[in-house]
């Protein structure tokens, strides 16, 4: 609870600081970009945090693809964007409900903070991005409701399995 109180207080202080333009220009073309800005403040503040932390513990290879991750992880919140109000009453509804709050998922802000993963993942898909690797838009797509690892047992799942391991890592601690 604490945790989650933590991290929305650097959530809002994001909003009034400048986004780190050079990092954004760095790691996305023009298109991405655009798609990028669509994010609320503190949400693009959040998601370059996310894609730092990622990319420091990449494997060399990876890096790219992890800031990409990162960038990109909660860009399904761009369909129904949250107000400040909204974002305190479902952090502290979900602290106290837990998985309980899929019973709400009929409120369409509910349903936006539950499903951006998903929501993200078509968002990649119908503009081709990460289109050379699918696994990473899985990444994207399960990161709030996969409960378990698929097995290791081939190159892709575990490269997912690693991925998944950090972005989880990452948007807790940001
Ligand atoms: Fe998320
Ligand atoms: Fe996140």
């Amino acid at each position: 609870m604490l945790g989650r109180v933590r991290q929305f207080l650097i959530h809002i202080s994001g909003t009034f600081k400048r986004l780190d333009e050079n990092y954004l220009v760095e790691h996305l073309d023009k298109e991405q970009l655009l798609l990028f800005l669509k994010l609320s403040k503190s949400d693009a503040q959040h998601s370059i945090r996310v894609a730092k932390a990622m990319e420091k513990h990449a494997p060399e290879e990876l890096k790219y693809v992890y800031a990409g991750i990162g960038l990109f992880h909660d860009i399904g919140k761009t369909i129904r964007p949250l107000s400040v109000i909204e974002k305190v009453i479902l952090v502290l509804v979900h602290a106290v409900m837990k998985d309980g709050l899929r019973k709400l998922v009929r409120f369409k802000s509910v349903e936006s903070y539950l499903g951006h993963g998903r929501s993200g993942a078509e968002i990649l898909e119908m503009r081709g991005i990460f289109y050379n690797t699918p696994w990473v838009r899985d990444v994207v797509r399960f990161h709030h409701d996969l409960p378990e690892h698929y097995s290791d047992d081939d190159e892709i799942n575990s490269k997912f399995n690693k991925a998944m391991d950090s972005l989880k890592l990452a948007d807790n601690d940001n």
